[in-house]
């Protein structure tokens, strides 16, 4: 385990926005290593109830260690679990509704810097990218010794936005038909050769280790599956924040806040700019919160967070 301590992106507006109070009922559904908890914690004090949640069994024991050395912590339950499932997990603990939700996504600076975790392009470790390394799903190795070159390219034009994703992942085919990758080193490297666009602000191999993240961990779906979870576990006059660092899963994030502030049925009707219904919640951002100029100099991890806010009606 290394010692990398993630600073926790727009803690102040996200403490702010999500209007707790003391005694409040919170779920952190991404807890990390509990740098927005432990706010959290403080802010509803000893008769709050905390409810923290992280996919990476590892993280969640830190982040409850954390919480629990407060000298006026809250009651505090710890689960091991996709916030894909939140609402089975509420009602195994029998929490009916919930004052404030928050989904920090992405990954944290310690899972990034942790060789054995293969997340990062910078080290060299097995291309793994599980948020739960016990879960029995494909690896980022796996997918790519064994998708097709289509589906690779699809992959990460669609998660990554990368350019060049069709040369990428025909470069990923010679190579493997003469020895798979299995490190990152070696995708790093392949990706910055096959690369003729380069730039010196980022290393040519992120789009592609953040596509095959986002499919190891079956990001978009996740989200998906949450938020209605996550708006109807609230109270009235709860609130959801989410922060993203990807635009399509601020759109995702974008979409369903719209949807549920207009009062439409689904994706279609906001498409098709439908006569509103009666909306189920307010919108606390309009448009989103981003990091300040002086945060992301600190932080520089925190460039691309965007701060959404929905208070339920
Ligand atoms: C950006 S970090 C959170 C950092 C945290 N807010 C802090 O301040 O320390 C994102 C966390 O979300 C977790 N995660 C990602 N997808 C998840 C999911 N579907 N369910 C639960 N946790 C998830 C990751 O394991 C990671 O620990």
């Amino acid at each position: 385990m290394t010692s990398i301590v993630h600073e926790p992106v727009l803690l102040i507006e996200t403490i702010k926005l999500l209007n707790l109070k003391p005694s409040d009922v919170v779920v952190d559904a991404t807890v990390g290593e509990g740098g927005h908890a432990l706010a959290i914690a403080e802010t509803i004090g000893s008769t709050g109830h905390l409810l923290l949640m992280d996919r990476d069994e590892e993280a969640l024991a830190i982040a409850t260690a954390r919480v629990k050395s407060l000298a006026s912590q809250p009651r505090v339950s710890s689960v091991h679990s996709s916030f894909g499932f939140l609402r089975e997990r509420l009602r195994e603990l029998y929490i009916p509704h919930v004052n404030a939700i928050l989904a920090d996504l992405g990954l944290s600076s310690r899972q990034l810097s942790d060789p054995a975790r293969g997340f990062s392009f910078l080290t060299d470790g097995p291309l793994d990218m599980r948020f739960d390394s016990k879960e029995e799903i494909p690896t980022a190795g796996e997918i790519v010794n064994t998708a097709r070159k289509e589906e690779l390219a699809k992959l990460f034009t669609e998660f990554g936005e990368e350019e060049e994703a069709e040369k990428i992942a025909a470069a990923i085919i010679t190579q493997r038909k003469a020895t798979p990758l299995t490190r990152t080193r070696e995708l790093a490297d392949l990706v910055a050769r096959v690369k003729s666009k380069q730039t010196a602000k980022i290393h040519p191999a992120t789009k592609v280790f953040q596509a095959l993240r986002i499919a190891v961990n079956h990001e978009f779906a996740a989200i998906e599956t949450f938020l209605p979870q996550a708006f109807s576990a609230l109270s009235q006059g709860g609130r959801l924040a989410v922060i993203t660092f990807h635009s399509l899963e601020d759109r995702i994030v974008k979409h369903f806040f719209l949807i549920e502030s207009r009062g439409y049925e689904d994706i279609g009707q906001l498409i098709r700019h439908e006569a509103r219904g009666t909306p189920r919640g307010t919108l606390i951002t309009p448009h989103p919160i981003r990091p300040s100029f002086s945060e992301v100099t600190r932080n520089p991890r925190a460039r691309s967070a965007k701060l959404r806010v929905i208070e339920k009606r």
